[in-house]
């Protein structure tokens, strides 16, 4: 229906603000995109020095997945929660207010997950800090917590939770390309590594 067609676009453009570019900027710190990876994320935040910027941008981005998944299913109609999470996902990795170049959706995949299915957001966001906390590579661990959770998922939720988790992992593998060039070389920088180390 047209009402459905203007929640998800609505769902869509909460999912396109770049907190992290917001932030940042507010912060006098000039253009993330011109900072390490030239990534909007909370990852490329920190490595602007400001852990508290970083923290917000996570918190922020996460919680734009979870507010349009609750805020479709407590207000507008359950069945269309799940379907708006993803959308906000996708708006966030395409936001239409930086001409579609966008982040690589992984706070904003947890930030649905915890909204959808907390269960396996737990398993997801575990998956992701024992990966982070072994390797010390963000970027791994979203890789690792992505591929996880679409099996979870397929393993303890019904109906349509595990199509839209996996759609939105695959989302996350290819806005991972760079990162996952960079590990194969053995290039990809640890989280608080050393200036010079971070690109
Ligand atoms: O959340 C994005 C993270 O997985 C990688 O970020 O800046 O290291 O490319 P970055």
């Amino acid at each position: 229906t047209v009402a459905d067609i203007a929640v998800l676009i609505g769902a869509y453009l909460l999912g396109s603000v770049p907190f992290g570019l917001v932030l940042t900027r507010l912060a006098g710190l000039g253009d993330i995109r011109q900072i390490g990876s030239g990534n909007i994320g909370a990852t490329n935040v920190l490595r602007t020095g400001r852990k508290d910027l970083a923290l917000l941008t996570l918190l922020l981005d996460a919680g734009k997945g979870a507010i349009a998944v609750l805020l479709v299913r407590h207000f507008f109609d359950p069945g269309l929660a799940m379907f708006a999470g993803a959308v906000a996902f996708i708006g966030h990795c395409f936001p239409v207010f930086l001409r579609f170049q966008g982040g690589k959706g992984v706070a904003t995949f947890f930030g649905t997950l915890i909204a959808m299915h907390p269960v396996i957001a737990l398993f997801t966001v575990g998956c992701w800090l024992l990966t982070a906390v072994m390797f010390k590579m963000s970027s791994l661990a979203a890789l690792l917590a992505a591929f996880v959770a679409p099996a979870v998922a397929h393993m303890i939720a019904p109906g349509m939770a595990p199509v839209f988790i996996l759609f939105m992992s695959l989302v996350i593998f290819i806005r991972h390309k760079e990162n996952i060039q960079r590990i194969a070389k053995g290039a990809e920088p640890k989280i608080g590594g050393s200036k010079s180390n971070s690109e």
